[in-house]
Order: structure tokens, then sequence, then C-alpha cells
């Protein structure tokens, strides 16, 4: 009697989980109809099908729990769709389980300190920074220098303040950009330069050639700034960065440089997330960049990349600036000049965890998920198993 109870219950049981998956996949038609609608309209170019990783429909629920799964995937927490991904990428879980276990594993302390630890911390940071220079300028990167700052408005914001501005020199911004790009006017204003706005990118040759000739009759060189957003986070719109760099590069004339010099900055905050940024084919000579918009975690973590013959532009001033942190090797309280060769590198790198997130690259690799197009798979993905 028992059993007969327990089998009714049973095939009670299972014909309602029969008649809940039906209803929900009755349900789940139109949905999924107008996803086969769009992935024959999209191809391969959604889902990254070719990539090592896989299709993404087949890792998102694991990797992103938070997150809404795909059509007739099973629900962890299905909380959100995330559209955002310019912004900020978001960490995937296995990412984040391998940076957890090797910060408990490793022992990185901090790299301005001696001893094993802060040797290790060291060489990895110095790893990571070769790692993002092979990245962003390929063989060029001896040429180029790393430089780690809290994000890339901690970048933009060190180039305004330690770049040379002086009376008749000029900041060119464009008109669409970051605010962070904007508030170099300050820094720059402060000390005498001019703020100018390029109202497109064709618009900065012009304005730079009247800054230019605004400075002929000076009797030493003065420097100017251009930057340009590599990618607008706004619009998208790309700049045609080569294009920039040669116009300006015309008004410097020969070797003697004249009585002016250009200098481009590219804000690649939101290009490099979305593809693969060429510096040196871009003619720029500083560039800032923000690691978690290309793999979300770790955050508070950027660079600013300069070329080798820009580094010397830049130069700390504790008159006028802040000077102090990791970024010192020996202060005197009675002396307020930094160092000739005080390092830009402030306490970004230790403060951010570049160091400790640096093993975490060999778990990290195979399942980014990536910017808005099928190719930043690719490049995201490289970017975090070369970075991070
Ligand atoms: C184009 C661009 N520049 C700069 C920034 C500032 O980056 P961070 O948050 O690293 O300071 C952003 C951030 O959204 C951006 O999109």
């Amino acid at each position: 009697m028992a059993r007969r109870a327990a089998a009714a219950a049973l095939a009670a049981l299972i014909a309602t989980v029969i008649f809940v998956r039906r209803r929900r996949r009755a349900a789940e038609a139109p949905q999924r109809r107008a996803k086969a609608a769009f992935l024959a309209r999209a191809g391969l170019r959604y889902g990254y099908a070719a990539s090592p990783a896989g299709h993404i429909d087949s890792w998102r629920s694991r990797e992103l729990p938070g997150l809404v799964g795909p059509v007739g995937s099973e629900a962890i927490y299905e909380t959100m769709v995330y559209l955002d991904y310019a912004g900020s990428a978001l960490p995937i879980a296995s990412q984040l389980a391998a940076l957890a276990v090797d910060g408990a594993r490793r022992v990185l302390g901090n790299p301005h300190s001696t001893g094993p630890a802060a040797s290790a911390a060291s060489a990895e940071l110095d790893r990571a920074g070769a790692l993002v220079l092979a990245r962003m300028c390929g063989s060029h990167a001896p040429d180029w220098e790393c430089v780690w700052t809290s994000g890339a408005t901690a970048a933009l914001r060190l180039v305004a303040e330690t770049f040379p501005f002086e009376e008749g020199s000029s900041l060119l911004l464009p008109e669409s950009c970051h605010t962070s790009v904007l508030g170099m006017r300050g820094p720059a204003s402060t000390r005498g330069a001019r703020c100018l706005c390029a109202e497109n990118a064709a618009a900065y040759a012009p304005l730079a050639a009247d800054a230019s000739a605004g400075c002929a009759s000076s009797t030493r060189r003065i420097n100017h700034l251009a930057v340009a957003p590599a990618e607008c986070n706004l619009t998208g719109d790309v700049t045609d960065a080569t294009a920039v760099a040669a116009a300006l590069a015309a008004l410097n004339g020969g070797s003697d440089g004249g009585s002016s010099r250009w200098w481009l900055m590219l804000d690649g905050a939101k290009a490099a997330a979305s593809g693969r940024l060429d510096l040196p084919a871009s003619g720029a000579a500083f560039c800032c960049v923000s690691f978690y918009k290309l793999f979300g975690s770790p955050t508070g973590l950027g660079a600013l990349l300069v070329r080798r013959d820009a580094l010397r532009l830049l130069r700390k001033d504790a008159r006028r600036g802040y000077f102090g942190g990791g970024s010192v090797a020996a202060a005197l309280p009675r002396q307020v000049e930094a160092p000739a060769n005080a390092s830009l590198n402030g306490a970004a790198g230790a403060d951010s965890g570049c160091a400790s997130a640096g093993p975490g690259s060999s778990t990290l690799g195979p399942q980014v998920r990536s910017g808005n197009t099928p190719d930043c798979t690719e490049d995201a993905r490289s970017g975090c198993t070369h970075i991070i």
C-alpha cells in the first residue's frame, strides 16, 4: 500500500516536472524564434563560436551567473541584462576564483620595500608592464614606458600636471571627449597654457597651426599638447589618430624643431576595451588605459604609456603638484624640489593589486568575454592572458 502511494507520488512529481518544463518551453517559444532569426541574421558574428572559449551561450550562465542567461538555460540568479560593456567589463567567475586562490598562495609585499616578498611584487609589476607594452606597442615596446596609475583619469591628470605647460603653450582638446580629458584644462591653464577646442579631428591641424604661429618669435621651444580619444565613449566615433599626429608633426618642422613642438596624447580607455590599439602606428607620444574596462577586475588599475623620447618632458613639480608616496626614492623635509629623476610611478601599482593579480593569467584566459565586436573576443582574451 505504502509502495503504491510512493509510486503514485513519484509519478505525480514526474508529471509535474514534465508539465512545468513544457509550459516553460511553450512560454519561451517566441524568444527561441526571435533568437533563431537573430542568429540567422548575425551568423558567426555573434557568439564567437570560432573562439577557443567556445560559443558564448555555452559558458555565459556559469561565468556570469548574475546575468539573465541565454534562452533555455537554467537560471542561477537571473537578475540583470548588462549592456554597458564600454563602461566596464564584468569579471567572470573563474577569473575571480583564480585571483582569490592566487592571492592566498603567493606572498607579494610592497614593491617599494626590500626582501623576497617585495622583490617578487616588483618582478610581477615589471612582468605585467612588459606584457602591457608588448600588447599595445608590439615590437616597438622597448621604445615605450608603462607607468602604473589608478585608472585613465589618473593618467590624464598625471600628464596634465607634469607636462611642461607655460605661457605660450596650448592644450588642444576635442569637443567630444571624456570629462577626465576636460579636467586637464585646470593644471594646463594654471601654468599659462591656452586651452583650445577642436570641433572634430579635421579641426586639430588649423588650430594647432595658429598656436604654433603664435610662438614663431619665441627664442626657445614651447611645448603644446593635443589630446584625442582613440574612440569616443559616448558616440563610438573613432579618431584617425595617425592623421592627427601627422598634421601635428608637420608643424614641428625639421630636426631643430622650430620654436614650438606638438605632442599627441591618446585617450585609449574606450578603444582598448573594444579593439586592439597600435600605439606606435598612431603617432601618439602618450596614451592612457584602464584595465577594468578590458576585464573587469582588478579595478583601480590603469596605465600611462609614454614614448621614451617624451618621457623627459614629464616632470613632477613638488612646488605646484603632489610629489610623494611610491614615487619617492628619498625626500628631505627642507627640500621642496622633486629629484630630477623622480619616478612618475606613484603607489598605484602596489596599491591596486596589479602584482597580486599577475599570476591569475593562466587560469583567466579561456573564457573571457569581450567587447562589442566579434574581433574583440580575441583582443580581450589575449589582453587578460597577457596582462594579468
Ligand atoms: C574615453 C574614456 N576616457 C577616460 C575614462 C576614465 O577612465 P577611469 O575610470 O579609468 O578613470 C573613461 C571611463 O569611462 C572613458 O570612457
